[in-house]
């Protein structure tokens, strides 16, 4: 073969591959596009006009939850907030009301009973507007699975999939017939983690990053969309439940609860099924990818070590 067609013969190659990445792209923006155009995020114009759409805010009492439930409300949403310490959201619903005059209801139930899940399925049967359901309802636990208490691993395997398999099931149809619809499931950045000392959470953490993001595909075209919200360290009241203080996290990685909602939206704007807000947290999940197995079972350790457990 002479040098002249070998060239041209490469040249072939490299249009052809520049053709099918240009192609890929240019689906990729229409898809977005289309999903964008369908978001109930972007009808401000609707929300205005007072017809406003519900949002419903597991795990609202607090952290995360009320950052969403309190974002929601200054969009124009009428939150039903959901958690089980009753007076925290009977406050922030007073709250909510008084400063966006939004409609807001409360369910105080215990997810992690089966009680619970049906009297916030009810919820959802009754309300024939749901633009949004955040799952976000959560606890962190840590320590060796062997030596742990068995009744919390199976609360949270209720709490972290379950109640969020059920709600969004249970969410979804009505949604579908709207051609409209939001579910972010809030997993953690854990769910590229597997690491010592925290089986269940980070087991439960994946189930609700991988069922999120096959759903949003099996979503695509109908107006719905899924995001499953992956953060890293939130300073929240999860810190103490988790009992994780002991870990000194600095302060510069510790982002604010209203910073990721805030990332949450933008991703969602951007129709990502997998929202990691914060660059460094960005960098670690696509790390994850690419990282020798044995160096993250060696962190899993380091960290053990360093909480004495
Ligand atoms: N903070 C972080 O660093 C971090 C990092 C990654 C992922 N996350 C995830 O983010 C989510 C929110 O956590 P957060 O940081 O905002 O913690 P948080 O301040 O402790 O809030 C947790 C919320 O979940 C509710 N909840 C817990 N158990 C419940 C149950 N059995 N039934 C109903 N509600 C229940 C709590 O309300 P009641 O106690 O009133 O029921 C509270 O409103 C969790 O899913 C967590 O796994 C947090």
């Amino acid at each position: 073969m002479t040098k002249g067609r070998h060239l041209e013969q490469r040249r072939g190659v490299w249009l052809g591959m520049g053709l099918v990445t240009g192609l890929l792209a240019g689906l990729t923006w229409l898809h977005r596009e289309r999903a964008r155009r369908s978001s109930p995020l972007l009808r401000r114009a609707e929300v205005q006009s007072g017809k406003s759409l519900t949002a419903l805010v597991t795990g609202a009492s607090s952290g995360i939850g009320q950052a969403y439930a309190t974002k929601l409300a200054a969009m124009g949403y009428n939150p039903i907030l959901v958690a089980r310490r009753k007076d925290r959201l009977d406050s922030l619903a007073s709250d909510l009301t008084d400063i966006y005059g939004v409609r807001v209801s409360v369910v105080p139930v215990d997810l992690a009973t089966d009680a619970g899940i049906a009297a916030v399925e009810q919820a959802i049967a009754s309300t024939d507007d749901l633009g949004i359901l955040v799952n976000n309802a959560g606890f962190g636990m840590y320590g060796p699975f062997a030596r742990g208490d068995i009744n919390r691993h199976l609360d949270m395997i209720r709490l972290h999939v379950l109640a969020v398999v059920r709600l969004t099931r249970a969410a979804l149809p009505g949604m579908l017939a709207r051609r409209r619809g939001i579910v972010i499931n809030v997993s953690s950045l854990i769910a590229f983690y597997p690491i010592y000392g925290s089986t269940t959470y980070t087991a439960t953490k994946c189930y609700l990053r991988s069922f999120t993001e096959a759903l949003h595909q099996e979503l695509a075209g109908t107006g719905v969309r899924a995001q499953s919200l992956c953060p890293g360290f939130v300073r929240t009241e999860f810190q103490e439940c988790a009992d994780i203080q002991s870990l000194a996290i600095p302060d510069g990685l510790c982002m604010s609860a209203q910073d990721v909602v805030a990332g949450s939206l933008r991703d969602l704007a951007a129709d990502r099924p997998i929202s990691v807000p914060g660059p460094v947290y960005r960098f670690l999940a696509t790390l994850s990818a690419v990282l020798p197995r044995p160096v993250i079972y060696l962190a899993g350790r380091v960290i053990a070590r360093q909480r004495g457990k």
